[in-house]
């Protein structure tokens, strides 16, 4: 061995010196946690294919959000199931629809203990399941779904959400709803831009969760998983439009993106951790494959490492539990 001797096996020798080098943490504040609501529901309900996750009553949606403000968790994001649905995704608009009842019922719960967020995509409420209105032929109508999308956020924001969260890859759409929020005298709500969001098969477990009724795919309007460039180009346009963070999903098949996307703006960026990259790893750890655990530690300090501050997650509120033990 050359002198001085180079060792670093010295900074992992025990756990005390291991902690002290650490270059990542993850923080409870920086965690986010989905939630699911849906109308109608007399009692939580269970999702096969998202273990642990549930189909939330409004009771015991409040019932969550009152113990993921006590776990510390960052944020809230709201997904809402209704009853029944239309070709233009009305409940999504309608005030007394499910997602903008369950916005006030948090809100009202929780007040600023947490950030209240809410997804803003037509898919939950549409009889087709795709992310905005369809022309006679079938295919997505970009302006007709923007201009819903800016009555949407109009009425999210009336509720009391903190943040809106565009999702559906429409071009403009922060554009179109930052101006409506500005208009109606909502320029505190911020927007959280899906800024990049690839047409992947992680989101499969999200479409039961949600009772989707989309049959075909989502290609014409999300991003083909083979390109990198183009998030950029993507990114850019949401931070020149007003997206005050973008965020970056799936996160563990995209790190690269995630890194990329980090380096290339000065708004926060967020990733999220998909229903299909949770249900992976608890059908895994189910069978006694890998460390739950450990894994989900893993994962999460992962996506933090490559750049996303702040991660959208399924275990939020049980990882925020287990960092407060270790730190
Ligand atoms: C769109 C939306 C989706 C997810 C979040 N927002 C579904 C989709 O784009 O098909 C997926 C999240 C997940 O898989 O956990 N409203």
């Amino acid at each position: 061995m050359p002198y001085p001797e180079i060792r670093p096996r010295r900074l992992r020798r025990n756990a005390a010196v291991r902690r002290l080098v650490s270059e990542t943490r993850v923080d409870p504040a920086e965690l986010v946690v989905p939630m699911f609501v849906k109308e109608g529901l007399a009692e939580p309900r269970a999702i096969a294919s998202l273990p642990g996750v549930l189909q939330h009553s409004r009771d015991s949606l409040r019932k969550a959000a009152v113990e993921a403000v006590q776990a510390g968790v960052g944020g809230i994001m709201l997904f809402g199931v209704p009853a029944s649905r239309d070709e233009r995704g009305s409940g999504g608009i309608d005030p007394n629809g499910i997602l903008n009842v369950a916005i006030r019922d948090v809100v009202a719960e929780v007040g600023d203990a947490t950030v209240v967020m809410s997804d803003l995509c037509l898919d939950e409420f549409t009889s087709h399941g795709h992310c905005g209105v369809l022309t006679p032929d079938g295919t997505v109508d970009n302006d007709a779904t923007l201009a819903a999308y800016a009555e949407m956020a109009v009425a999210q924001a009336a509720a009391g959400v903190d943040v809106v969260g565009p999702s559906g890859m429409m071009d403009g759409q922060v554009g179109v709803v930052r101006r409506a929020l500005d208009a109606a005298g909502h320029s505190d709500v911020a927007v959280l831009a899906y800024a990049v969001k690839y047409a992947s098969a992680f989101y499969g477990p999200f479409r039961d969760a949600i009772e989707s009724a989309l049959e075909g795919d989502r290609r014409t309007y999300q991003q083909d998983p083979a390109n990198l460039r183009e998030s950029l180009r993507e990114v850019a346009l949401d931070v020149a439009e007003g997206a005050d963070m973008v965020m970056v999903k799936p996160a563990l098949p995209y790190l690269d993106v995630v890194s990329a996307v980090r380096a290339a703006v000065d708004v926060p960026v967020a990733a999220y951790q998909v229903s299909g990259e949770y249900a992976m790893v608890e059908a895994a750890a189910a069978n006694g494959w890998v460390d739950r655990e450990r894994l989900m530690l893993e994962t999460l300090t992962s996506i933090r490492r490559a750049g996303a501050q702040i991660i959208l997650t399924y275990w939020a509120v049980e990882a925020a539990q287990l960092l407060r033990q270790r730190y």
